[in-house]
């Protein structure tokens, strides 16, 4: 009888520990998502590219935050458990609201994610771990400052002319890179046809000293040494930042440290700056963008050193009203370029509602050129170079200087198209006819000249005739075509001509 009672205690003892077990395992720790947790995926120079979920795990429900690269999301909805939840996350972007799906399922210590851009793209798959509290947390709004006018640098008086790194090259640039793209301007051609700045985009930077001074990353041993270097080839320096905490591509902002980063590039000797509105977004709307490119446009003059300042927000907030009152000499007008025949003639061909913005030091931006990454003919880039001469729109060539083929270096430096583009009346052309696929363009020039670029968007040849008048042209101007490098014999009231597809013929009229 007793041994009975004591096994049966015993077995109850077991029963209770048993339930104690799964008490724990269901609401444990290990069970539960709340907390804080980071994927570090590695990007090519010791930096990584993070992702915070910060959860909140309520019985079957999950609310919290999610914080990737540029974007900061609230999760709005979650559905599935109690093993795998999908959460639904958004954020406003100005005037659109951002959504992101998470796929978020526990494994032990880890938390197993995965994400798809596009509901048909291949899920990314990551695995997260805990983070200590409040580690990628937004950091909070300053507040900015009130409206007022930027005085005017003095610089980009004709639209500037270099490169950039970013269309080639993206996260593959570096120090190697960028001294070997400066040996090739100032060799080829390209310096004596008027290219000067040597632009350095995004994944530069590395984090922050304990003064809070901007790092740069393994790509970039030593930016003052490289600068040194470009100078010396008679050459200017370019970089980018971005006025929010992060950069486009998850990279260290200047948030809360633009006098000491615009004091660290004059130290530096940077001449130019691109500064992109990117993780801004987390923190400001864009009727707040002014007073927030305000305050890089004040520190960049308070550092002494003539900088270009280029403004990047993709043609928000009607930037082009406002650009020149913050200190900007060129502002992005549109959405990113690729190099595709689509994505350069909407940019191009959408910019003429612009044209009384640009003038000497304030020109508008419709992005880098494409001429010679592979994905257009030479026909078409041939009209990306004349039509970007047409709109007084920088000229920042985006292809690998080392290795073009001569036939690319020769759009790049056609010294008579340049020569449209850097008028020094900074008039921006317009659009003066249009008949189904094709349109000229008029650029007034200097001394009472005039730039006319006809344009054939047609896949196929087109033969296109008009009166001078209709284009409001008169007089029997000296005529020449800026492609043959001839002069065109004056043909009477009317010019005919046939336009190869997806072609241009440019001439300049007078002067
Ligand atoms: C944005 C800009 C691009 C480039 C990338 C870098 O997309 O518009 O020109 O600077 O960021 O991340």
């Amino acid at each position: 009888m007793k041994t009975q009672l004591r096994l049966s205690i015993f077995a109850a003892g077991f029963v209770v520990l048993g339930l104690i077990a799964a008490l724990v395992s269901a609401q444990g720790p290990n069970q539960d998502m709340t907390g804080n947790w980071v994927v570090r995926t590695p990007n090519n120079d010791e930096t990584f590219r993070t992702t915070y979920l910060n959860l909140k795990q309520e019985g079957s429900r999950i609310t919290g935050t999610i914080r990737v690269t540029q974007f900061f999301y609230h999760i709005a909805e979650s559905t599935g458990g109690p093993e795998t939840f999908t959460l639904n996350a958004s954020m406003m972007d100005g005037h659109s609201e951002r959504k992101v799906q998470y796929e978020v399922k526990l494994s032990g210590n880890e938390l197993r994610v995965s994400t798809r851009r596009r509901p048909t793209d291949p899920p990314t798959q990551m695995v997260a771990v805990r983070a200590p509290a409040g580690e990628g947390a937004l950091p909070p709004r300053n507040p900015l400052p009130a409206l007022r006018k930027v005085r005017d640098n003095g610089l980009a008086r004709t639209p500037p002319m270099g490169w950039n790194s970013w269309n080639k090259f993206a996260s593959r640039v570096n120090d190697e890179v960028v001294r070997s793209i400066a040996d090739a301007m100032a060799t080829n051609g390209m310096k004596q046809a008027g290219y000067v700045y040597i632009n350095i985009d995004d994944t530069w930077e590395g984090g922050r000293d304990a003064q809070g001074n901007i790092l740069t990353n393994k790509k970039f041993p030593d930016m003052k040494a490289l600068a040194s270097y470009v100078h010396s080839k008679g050459l200017k320096l370019g970089i980018y930042s971005s006025p929010g905490p992060n950069t486009c591509a998850g990279y260290e902002g200047s948030y809360g440290h633009e006098e000491q980063d615009a004091r660290t590039y004059a130290a530096w000797g940077i001449d130019y700056l691109k500064y992109d509105w990117c993780g801004a977004r987390t923190l400001y709307t864009d009727e707040e963008m002014q007073a927030v490119y305000q305050i890089m446009g004040d520190a960049l003059l308070k550092a002494k050193r003539p900088i270009v300042y280029s403004l990047c927000q993709y043609g928000r907030n009607d930037v082009w009203k406002w650009g020149p009152e913050v200190g900007g000499n060129l502002w992005r007008t549109t959405g990113d370029i690729r190099d595709a025949w689509d994505s350069m003639t909407r940019i191009g061909f959408s910019q003429n509602e612009l044209a009384p913005y640009a003038r000497p030091g304030h020109w508008n931006d419709p992005d880098m050129l494409e001429i010679g990454n592979g994905a257009m003919s030479e026909t078409e880039y041939k009209l990306h170079m004349s039509l970007w001469s047409i709109l007084a729109a920088p000229l920042l060539a985006g292809n690998d200087l080392r290795s073009m083929s001569p036939e690319i270096l020769a759009i790049l430096t056609n010294r008579e198209v340049i020569a449209v583009n850097q008028d020094k009346l900074g008039k921006q052309g317009k659009q003066v006819w249009k008949s189904g696929d094709q349109e000229i363009w008029v650029r007034e020039l200097a001394g009472g000249a005039h730039a006319i670029a006809f344009f054939n968007r047609a896949a196929e040849p087109a033969k296109i005739t008009i009166k001078w008048t209709e284009i409001g042209m008169d007089g029997q101007p000296k005529l020449r075509d800026l492609w043959t490098h001839q002069d065109v014999a004056w043909p009477g009231p009317e010019y005919s001509a046939t336009i190869p597809g997806h072609g241009v013929i440019m001439l300049r009229a007078g002067g």
